[in-house]
């Protein structure tokens, strides 16, 4: 299996991130305006844009990676495709100097939330009402990299 992460290019991709996204993440998809916001990573395995991640460095204060979307295609889901791009999105953080990483995610996202434990992320806190279609509380995760 051949896996490389690549930048994507917000401008010539939009197109391509949009439906990515929206085949993950349905209801919850972003916007044009919100992947203009973000640094959008894809991980391509076998030549296929099989995940992708998309990153808010210093936000919500310098210091902290927050990441915003962390998926994997429907039909590669459950392989370990999703674990090695949350050890690539670390490593990236490390390498990139952050101090911690914060996520938050659907409350129900047990996969996701139990996937982030298994790499030291620790629940921080529940935004209420969230996420909305159907409304939820977000479960806020982080990770400390390096203590301040
Ligand atoms: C969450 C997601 C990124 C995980 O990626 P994945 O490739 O499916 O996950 P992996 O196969 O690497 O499995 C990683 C862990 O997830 C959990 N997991 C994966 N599939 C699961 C399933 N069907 N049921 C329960 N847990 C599951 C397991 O804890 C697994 O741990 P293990 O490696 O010890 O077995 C992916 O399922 C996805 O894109 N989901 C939709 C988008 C989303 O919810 N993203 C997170 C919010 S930003």
């Amino acid at each position: 299996m051949n896996v490389e992460f690549r930048r994507a290019d917000r401008q010539a991709e939009l197109r391509s991130l949009l439906l990515f996204d929206r085949k993950v993440f349905h209801a919850d998809a972003f916007d044009r305006d919100m992947w203009s916001d973000v640094d959008a990573w894809w991980m391509i395995v076998d030549g296929v844009k099989a995940g992708c991640s998309a990153f808010e460095p210093n936000e919500p204060e310098p210091g902290t990676l927050y990441i915003a979307t962390t998926g994997i295609l429907p039909r590669l889901q459950g392989r370990g495709l999703g674990r090695l791009m949350k050890a690539w999105q670390i490593a990236w953080a490390r390498q990139h100097g952050f101090q911690r990483i914060v996520t938050n995610h659907r409350a129900s996202n047990k996969s996701m939330i139990q996937l982030n434990r298994s790499f030291g992320f620790r629940k921080t806190g529940r935004i209420p009402a969230y996420y909305t279609n159907p409304e939820e509380a977000a479960v806020s995760m982080e990770l400390v990299l390096r203590p301040k």
